[in-house]
Protein backbone atom coordinates (compact mmCIF):
# COMPACT_ATOMS: atom_id res chain seq x y z
CA UNK A 1 0.00 0.00 0.00
CA UNK A 2 1.27 3.64 -0.91
CA UNK A 3 1.74 6.11 2.28
CA UNK A 4 0.70 9.14 1.78
CA UNK A 5 4.45 9.96 1.70
CA UNK A 6 5.10 7.47 -0.79
CA UNK A 7 2.61 9.50 -2.83
CA UNK A 8 4.15 12.94 -2.20
CA UNK A 9 7.63 11.36 -2.95
CA UNK A 10 6.54 9.93 -6.48
CA UNK A 11 5.37 13.51 -7.29
CA UNK A 12 8.63 15.10 -5.82
CA UNK A 13 10.85 13.07 -7.55
CA UNK A 14 8.44 13.08 -11.12
CA UNK A 15 8.42 16.64 -11.60
CA UNK A 16 11.72 16.74 -14.01
CA UNK A 17 10.03 14.21 -16.17
CA UNK A 18 6.93 16.17 -15.96
CA UNK A 19 8.71 19.09 -16.92
CA UNK A 20 10.49 17.65 -19.88
CA UNK A 21 7.43 15.38 -21.45
CA UNK A 22 4.59 17.45 -20.48
CA UNK A 23 5.09 20.84 -20.92
CA UNK A 24 5.14 21.57 -16.83
CA UNK A 25 5.80 24.87 -16.72
CA UNK A 26 3.62 26.56 -19.12
CA UNK A 27 1.05 24.45 -18.69
CA UNK A 28 1.13 23.74 -14.84
CA UNK A 29 -0.79 20.70 -15.54
CA UNK A 30 -0.09 17.42 -14.37
CA UNK A 31 -3.16 15.73 -16.51
CA UNK A 32 -4.21 14.33 -19.70
CA UNK A 33 -6.52 17.52 -20.68
CA UNK A 34 -9.13 17.38 -23.29
CA UNK A 35 -8.72 17.26 -26.62
CA UNK A 36 -11.83 18.52 -28.75
CA UNK A 37 -12.66 19.44 -32.57
CA UNK A 38 -11.32 23.07 -31.78
CA UNK A 39 -7.84 21.91 -30.02
CA UNK A 40 -4.82 22.93 -31.73
CA UNK A 41 -2.58 21.71 -30.07
CA UNK A 42 -1.20 19.78 -26.64
CA UNK A 43 -1.09 22.97 -24.68
CA UNK A 44 -4.62 24.02 -25.76
CA UNK A 45 -5.81 20.52 -24.34
CA UNK A 46 -4.11 20.73 -21.21
CA UNK A 47 -6.06 23.76 -20.36
CA UNK A 48 -8.90 22.43 -21.95
CA UNK A 49 -10.36 20.26 -18.86
CA UNK A 50 -10.53 23.25 -17.18
CA UNK A 51 -12.78 24.94 -19.48
CA UNK A 52 -15.17 21.66 -19.78
CA UNK A 53 -15.11 20.70 -15.95
CA UNK A 54 -15.66 24.49 -14.99
CA UNK A 55 -18.76 24.64 -17.13
CA UNK A 56 -20.13 21.19 -16.50
CA UNK A 57 -19.92 22.10 -12.39
CA UNK A 58 -21.47 26.09 -13.93
CA UNK A 59 -18.86 27.70 -11.26
CA UNK A 60 -19.37 31.12 -11.29
CA UNK A 61 -16.94 33.77 -9.77
CA UNK A 62 -18.89 33.21 -6.14
CA UNK A 63 -18.26 29.99 -5.74
CA UNK A 64 -15.71 28.81 -3.19
CA UNK A 65 -13.80 25.72 -4.44
CA UNK A 66 -11.56 22.95 -3.36
CA UNK A 67 -8.94 22.05 -5.77
CA UNK A 68 -8.75 18.24 -3.92
CA UNK A 69 -5.12 16.86 -5.30
CA UNK A 70 -4.40 20.20 -6.54
CA UNK A 71 -0.76 19.63 -8.11
CA UNK A 72 1.47 22.66 -8.74
CA UNK A 73 -2.02 24.27 -8.95
CA UNK A 74 -2.74 24.55 -12.20
CA UNK A 75 -6.57 24.56 -12.41
CA UNK A 76 -6.71 26.69 -9.48
CA UNK A 77 -4.75 29.61 -10.85
CA UNK A 78 -6.97 29.21 -14.57
CA UNK A 79 -10.06 29.18 -12.19
CA UNK A 80 -8.93 32.50 -10.60
CA UNK A 81 -7.89 34.26 -13.33
CA UNK A 82 -10.57 32.85 -15.61
CA UNK A 83 -13.79 32.68 -13.59
CA UNK A 84 -12.61 35.13 -10.56
CA UNK A 85 -14.02 32.60 -8.00
CA UNK A 86 -11.99 32.11 -4.79
CA UNK A 87 -10.01 28.77 -4.77
CA UNK A 88 -8.38 26.67 -2.27
CA UNK A 89 -5.37 23.80 -3.59
CA UNK A 90 -4.86 20.80 -1.17
CA UNK A 91 -1.62 18.44 -2.36
CA UNK A 92 0.00 16.07 -0.11
CA UNK A 93 3.18 17.31 -1.63
CA UNK A 94 4.81 20.05 0.11
CA UNK A 95 6.91 20.79 -2.55
CA UNK A 96 4.14 21.14 -4.88
CA UNK A 97 2.52 23.58 -2.37
CA UNK A 98 5.20 25.74 -2.16
CA UNK A 99 5.26 26.31 -5.80
CA UNK A 100 1.59 26.63 -6.30
CA UNK A 101 1.62 29.69 -3.75
CA UNK A 102 4.62 31.50 -5.72
CA UNK A 103 3.13 30.73 -9.37
CA UNK A 104 -0.32 32.19 -8.43
CA UNK A 105 1.68 34.79 -6.52
CA UNK A 106 3.51 35.43 -9.79
CA UNK A 107 -0.06 34.98 -11.80
CA UNK A 108 -1.71 37.91 -9.63
CA UNK A 109 -3.83 35.71 -8.14
CA UNK A 110 -2.80 34.95 -4.33
CA UNK A 111 -5.68 36.30 -3.31
CA UNK A 112 -8.13 34.01 -4.80
CA UNK A 113 -6.08 31.00 -4.83
CA UNK A 114 -3.92 29.93 -2.13
CA UNK A 115 -2.40 26.30 -1.34
CA UNK A 116 -1.92 23.78 1.51
CA UNK A 117 -0.43 20.70 2.54
CA UNK A 118 -3.52 18.87 3.41
CA UNK A 119 -5.07 15.33 2.59
CA UNK A 120 -8.06 15.25 0.98
CA UNK A 121 -9.41 12.52 3.08
CA UNK A 122 -9.08 14.68 6.36
CA UNK A 123 -9.25 18.12 5.31
CA UNK A 124 -9.99 19.41 8.66
CA UNK A 125 -11.95 22.39 6.88
CA UNK A 126 -15.14 23.43 8.51
CA UNK A 127 -18.26 21.37 7.39
CA UNK A 128 -20.73 23.10 4.50
CA UNK A 129 -17.68 25.37 3.84
CA UNK A 130 -17.32 24.89 0.24
CA UNK A 131 -18.92 25.20 -3.24
CA UNK A 132 -17.49 22.97 -5.09
CA UNK A 133 -14.73 20.11 -4.72
CA UNK A 134 -13.00 19.52 -7.97
CA UNK A 135 -10.77 16.88 -8.46
CA UNK A 136 -8.69 16.01 -11.71
CA UNK A 137 -6.29 12.93 -11.76
CA UNK A 138 -5.91 13.02 -7.99
CA UNK A 139 -8.85 10.64 -6.30
CA UNK A 140 -7.17 7.63 -7.69
CA UNK A 141 -4.61 8.04 -5.48
CA UNK A 142 -6.76 7.13 -2.40
CA UNK A 143 -6.65 3.50 -1.11
CA UNK A 144 -10.50 4.02 -0.13
CA UNK A 145 -11.75 6.02 -2.49
CA UNK A 146 -14.37 6.51 0.13
CA UNK A 147 -13.24 8.40 2.76
CA UNK A 148 -12.82 11.09 -0.29
CA UNK A 149 -16.36 11.20 -1.19
CA UNK A 150 -17.25 11.16 2.64
CA UNK A 151 -14.78 14.34 3.45
CA UNK A 152 -16.24 16.03 0.02
CA UNK A 153 -19.89 15.24 0.71
CA UNK A 154 -19.10 17.02 4.85
CA UNK A 155 -17.37 19.94 3.57
CA UNK A 156 -19.33 20.86 0.62
CA UNK A 157 -22.96 23.10 1.34
CA UNK A 158 -26.33 21.78 0.71
CA UNK A 159 -26.50 21.56 -3.04
CA UNK A 160 -22.71 21.91 -3.30
CA UNK A 161 -21.33 20.07 -6.47
CA UNK A 162 -18.20 17.74 -6.85
CA UNK A 163 -16.40 17.54 -10.20
CA UNK A 164 -14.07 15.53 -11.22
CA UNK A 165 -11.72 13.37 -13.98
CA UNK A 166 -10.61 10.68 -13.15
CA UNK A 167 -9.22 6.86 -14.28
CA UNK A 168 -11.36 3.87 -13.88
CA UNK A 169 -10.72 0.04 -14.77
CA UNK A 170 -12.92 -2.38 -16.21
CA UNK A 171 -15.23 -4.75 -14.19
CA UNK A 172 -13.96 -8.07 -13.52
CA UNK A 173 -10.56 -8.01 -14.99
CA UNK A 174 -8.64 -10.95 -14.64
CA UNK A 175 -5.03 -12.43 -16.03
CA UNK A 176 -2.71 -10.34 -17.49
CA UNK A 177 -4.94 -7.43 -18.24
CA UNK A 178 -5.72 -7.26 -14.82
CA UNK A 179 -1.97 -7.33 -13.92
CA UNK A 180 -0.65 -4.80 -17.07
CA UNK A 181 -3.62 -2.10 -15.15
CA UNK A 182 -1.92 -3.36 -11.96
CA UNK A 183 1.46 -2.47 -13.09
CA UNK A 184 0.47 0.67 -14.73
CA UNK A 185 -1.18 1.65 -11.65
CA UNK A 186 1.69 1.46 -9.02
CA UNK A 187 4.57 2.83 -10.98
CA UNK A 188 1.90 6.12 -10.46
CA UNK A 189 2.09 5.26 -7.03
CA UNK A 190 -1.96 4.10 -6.83
CA UNK A 191 -2.91 0.98 -5.00
CA UNK A 192 -6.08 0.43 -7.27
CA UNK A 193 -8.56 1.97 -9.56
CA UNK A 194 -11.72 2.07 -8.88
CA UNK A 195 -14.65 0.75 -11.49
CA UNK A 196 -17.53 3.29 -12.52
CA UNK A 197 -19.72 0.91 -10.77
CA UNK A 198 -18.10 0.94 -7.70
CA UNK A 199 -17.49 4.24 -7.24
CA UNK A 200 -21.27 5.49 -8.32
CA UNK A 201 -22.43 3.21 -5.05
CA UNK A 202 -19.86 4.73 -3.53
CA UNK A 203 -20.89 8.31 -4.33
CA UNK A 204 -24.62 7.11 -3.49
CA UNK A 205 -23.67 6.36 -0.20
CA UNK A 206 -21.91 9.44 0.98
CA UNK A 207 -24.77 11.53 -0.16
CA UNK A 208 -24.57 12.88 -3.64
CA UNK A 209 -27.30 12.79 -6.03
CA UNK A 210 -27.54 13.88 -9.67
CA UNK A 211 -24.45 11.69 -10.50
CA UNK A 212 -23.39 12.07 -14.40
CA UNK A 213 -20.93 10.49 -15.61
CA UNK A 214 -19.15 10.57 -18.87
CA UNK A 215 -16.91 8.72 -21.09
CA UNK A 216 -14.40 10.67 -21.92
CA UNK A 217 -11.67 8.65 -22.96
CA UNK A 218 -11.86 9.70 -26.76
CA UNK A 219 -10.55 13.29 -24.79
CA UNK A 220 -7.53 11.99 -23.75
CA UNK A 221 -6.31 9.51 -26.65
CA UNK A 222 -3.82 12.30 -28.40
CA UNK A 223 -2.35 12.55 -24.54
CA UNK A 224 -2.01 9.13 -24.07
CA UNK A 225 -0.47 8.63 -27.66
CA UNK A 226 2.05 11.10 -26.72
CA UNK A 227 2.57 9.70 -23.23
CA UNK A 228 3.36 6.01 -25.27
CA UNK A 229 5.85 7.71 -27.68
CA UNK A 230 7.51 9.28 -24.87
CA UNK A 231 8.12 5.84 -23.38
CA UNK A 232 10.75 5.41 -26.82
CA UNK A 233 12.59 8.76 -25.71
CA UNK A 234 12.26 7.80 -22.14
CA UNK A 235 13.89 4.35 -22.96
CA UNK A 236 17.16 6.66 -24.91
CA UNK A 237 17.49 8.82 -22.11
CA UNK A 238 17.25 6.64 -19.44
CA UNK A 239 19.94 4.38 -20.96
CA UNK A 240 22.34 7.38 -21.50
CA UNK A 241 21.46 8.36 -17.62
CA UNK A 242 22.49 4.97 -16.24
CA UNK A 243 26.00 4.88 -18.20
CA UNK A 244 26.64 8.16 -17.56
CA UNK A 245 25.86 7.71 -13.33
CA UNK A 246 26.17 4.40 -13.57
CA UNK A 247 22.65 4.26 -11.20
CA UNK A 248 18.90 4.32 -12.98
CA UNK A 249 17.06 8.23 -12.82
CA UNK A 250 15.05 8.19 -9.45
CA UNK A 251 11.40 6.94 -10.39
CA UNK A 252 12.52 6.82 -14.49
CA UNK A 253 12.17 3.57 -15.09
CA UNK A 254 8.99 3.24 -13.63
CA UNK A 255 7.23 6.04 -15.31
CA UNK A 256 8.73 5.24 -18.73
CA UNK A 257 7.06 1.72 -18.47
CA UNK A 258 3.76 3.19 -17.37
CA UNK A 259 4.04 5.31 -20.10
CA UNK A 260 3.73 1.88 -22.53
CA UNK A 261 1.17 0.76 -20.05
CA UNK A 262 -1.46 3.46 -19.51
CA UNK A 263 -1.59 3.15 -23.64
CA UNK A 264 -1.84 0.06 -24.11
CA UNK A 265 -4.33 -0.93 -21.57
CA UNK A 266 -6.25 2.11 -22.85
CA UNK A 267 -6.24 0.95 -26.29
CA UNK A 268 -7.08 -2.47 -25.24
CA UNK A 269 -10.20 -0.86 -22.98
CA UNK A 270 -9.14 -2.00 -19.87
CA UNK A 271 -10.13 1.45 -18.26
CA UNK A 272 -11.78 4.33 -18.91
CA UNK A 273 -11.36 8.24 -18.52
CA UNK A 274 -14.52 9.45 -17.13
CA UNK A 275 -15.98 12.93 -16.05
CA UNK A 276 -18.04 12.21 -13.20
CA UNK A 277 -20.22 15.27 -11.76
CA UNK A 278 -22.43 15.24 -8.24
CA UNK A 279 -24.70 17.31 -6.12
CA UNK A 280 -24.18 16.67 -2.17
CA UNK A 281 -28.26 15.88 -0.99
C1 LIG B 1 -1.84 13.58 -11.17
S1 LIG B 1 -1.66 14.84 -9.96
C2 LIG B 1 -2.95 15.92 -10.52
C3 LIG B 1 -2.70 17.33 -10.11
C4 LIG B 1 -3.72 18.34 -10.58
N1 LIG B 1 -5.07 17.95 -10.23
C5 LIG B 1 -3.61 18.56 -12.06
O1 LIG B 1 -4.55 18.17 -12.76
O2 LIG B 1 -2.62 19.15 -12.51
C6 LIG B 1 -2.33 14.14 -8.47
C7 LIG B 1 -2.30 15.07 -7.27
O3 LIG B 1 -3.09 14.48 -6.23
C8 LIG B 1 -2.46 14.73 -5.00
N2 LIG B 1 -2.97 13.77 -4.00
C9 LIG B 1 -2.96 12.43 -4.03
N3 LIG B 1 -3.52 11.92 -2.92
C10 LIG B 1 -3.88 12.98 -2.15
C11 LIG B 1 -4.49 13.12 -0.88
N4 LIG B 1 -4.83 12.06 -0.12
N5 LIG B 1 -4.72 14.36 -0.41
C12 LIG B 1 -4.36 15.46 -1.13
N6 LIG B 1 -3.78 15.39 -2.34
C13 LIG B 1 -3.53 14.18 -2.84
C14 LIG B 1 -0.99 14.60 -5.30
O4 LIG B 1 -0.23 15.18 -4.27
C15 LIG B 1 -0.94 15.35 -6.65
O5 LIG B 1 -0.81 16.71 -6.40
Amino acid sequence: MFSQKDIARYYDLSESQYRFFWNLDKSLSLHYGYWDDSTKNFHEALLNINKVLSAKAAISKDDKVLDAGCGIGGSSIWLAKNIGCSVTGISLSEKQVNKANALAAREGVEHLAGFEQKDFTATGFPSDSFDVVWAIESVCHATDKSAFLKEASRILKKGGRLIMADFFKKENLDGKDAQQVQQWAHGWAVEDFSTKEEFEKQLQQAGFSDIRTEDASHAIMHSAKKLYRSYFIGRVLGFLYRFINRNPAPQGKKNIDTAWLQYKTLKKNLWKYLIISAEKN
